[in-house]
């Protein structure tokens, strides 16, 4: 092993040459401005570090040293020569690396929510296509109630629309400029932290330079959120894996996001829903990775942390691929709504309406659950469904039914009457689509 490869995280931390840049950037004017450094020095040096970003994003420069703060630094040192030194006064890594990571952040928050907004235009967008599509809901992946494709559907964006929640305000906590902490004591020089806060976007500077390099919060509060939402991303997936089943039928996912079996010519896979749920397991890990990194760690700055990055760029990473891939194959699915109809004939989906119905006439709901259970049971033992039930077989079971019953035997109408606020009815489902 190459010692100097175990301590290096240059492979990685690469990705964060930018904000290394422009954060040194905002500092070095800081220092002009404070009177630390010389104007004429700190001219030198952004146009030296400009000229690194320049070459950087032309690919031009590989950077080897063991971080990419040193690198940057080692690189301007030879490009302008013994004043690069000063970019580094009144500074650490320690509180540089979290600067990076905060700006990188940031930046990544908002691409993320943005995509966010994508797969919840799609899934509006299929419910909207379909919005009076009938469905059995279930529970227990038992059919249980009728209930409309577009609000079954519509639920998956409510859970996006607070994972967006939840990711902005993580934007808010790593909105806290840390430079100025310096190694985690602070620093004797006349520094002005607001002045350089504000040069970089951030809103407000952080207020204990100890707590400042030791707090690694803001990623894993990230990685936390990133895991919530793959994991609704993989309930999505598995339920298109599902009703794309032979045995549901329920909806087409697009050939785009199906591959074939290399030895069965007859098979549609739904391998890219299937991906979605296993990159989310790689997002629980970089989670756990971090939380475990994290545990017991003294104060302040330990290198320890150098090891946030890999899961940090990770889940980045895999979130943004899962949420394109997942809002693309969304708007791709072709509803079935014979099949979901049809599907509603098993299992008695009426029960409970035929139960509400017992209570209209007066009885405690405990007693008409019961009567329907038997009738439910009947039916089974003499293989009918409740339609094929003569009203004398229905006051069988009790006094109260009447030929009013067989209007209640209406998926539509179950649906329909549901209207409370947030329930299944049309009405109710276009309201949400406008709430969303
Ligand atoms: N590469 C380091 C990290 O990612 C930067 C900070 C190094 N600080 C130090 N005291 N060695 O954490």
């Amino acid at each position: 092993m190459d010692l100097k490869k175990f301590v290096s995280s240059i492979d990685y931390d690469v990705k964060l040459a930018k904000y290394d840049i422009l954060g040194s950037i905002a500092h070095v004017k800081m220092l002009a401005k404070c009177s630390i450094i010389s104007k004429n020095e700190s001219i030198k040096i952004i146009n030296g570090l400009t000229s690194i970003l320049k070459d950087f994003e032309m690919k031009k420069i590989k950077f080897y040293d063991e971080d990419i703060h040193t690198a940057i630094e080692n690189e301007l040192k030879k490009r302008i020569g013994e004043v690069a030194g000063k970019m580094h006064t009144a500074r650490s890594r320690n509180d540089q690396v979290v600067l990076d990571e905060k700006l990188y952040l940031k930046n990544e928050i908002l691409i993320i929510t943005g995509k966010i907004d994508g797969l919840i235009a799609s899934i509006k967008n299929v419910a909207g296509k379909n919005s009076s599509v009938i469905m059995p809901g279930f529970t227990h992946l038992q059919n249980a109630q009728p209930v409309l494709f577009s609000h079954w559907f519509l639920a998956y964006a409510w859970m996006l629309k607070r994972d967006k929640e939840r990711l902005l305000d993580c934007y808010n906590r790593t909105d806290v400029f840390p430079l100025g902490a310096a190694a985690f004591a602070g620093t004797e020089f006349h520094i002005d932290r607001n002045f350089a806060a504000k040069l970089l976007g951030f809103s407000k500077i952080s207020e204990n330079s100890v707590d400042t390099v030791s707090d690694r919060d803001f990623i894993i509060e990230f990685l936390s959120d990133c895991a919530i939402i793959s994991m609704h991303i993989s309930r999505i997936a598995e339920e298109l894996i599902i009703w794309s089943s032979q045995q549901f039928g329920f909806v087409k996912i697009s050939d785009e996001f199906t591959t074939g079996s290399s030895i069965m010519p007859q098979k549609k896979n739904p391998d890219f829903a299937e991906l979605l749920k296993g990159k989310t397991g790689k997002i629980y890990g970089n989670l756990m990775s971090v939380l475990a990194m994290m545990k017991g760690l003294p104060l302040s700055y330990n290198r320890d942390m150098q090891e946030d990055k890999e899961p940090l760029f990770s889940s980045v990473e895999t979130l943004k691929n899962m949420l394109e891939v997942s809002a693309k194959m969304t708007s791709s699915i072709k509803i079935d709504s014979k099949k979901m109809f049809s599907a509603c004939e098993n299992g008695f989906i009426l029960a409970t309406d035929i139960a509400d119905f017992l209570v209209s006439k007066g009885l405690p709901f405990r007693t008409a659950h019961g009567i329907v259970k038997e009738v439910v049971n009947y039916c089974i033992k003499n293989e009918k469904l409740f339609n094929d039930l003569s009203i004398d077989e229905w006051k069988k079971f009790s006094e109260k039914f009447d030929n009013s019953i067989y209007t209640i035997l209406n998926y539509k109408k179950a649906i329909e009457k549901r209207k409370s606020y947030g329930g299944t009815s049309l009405q109710s489902v276009k309201a949400q689509l406008k709430n969303l």
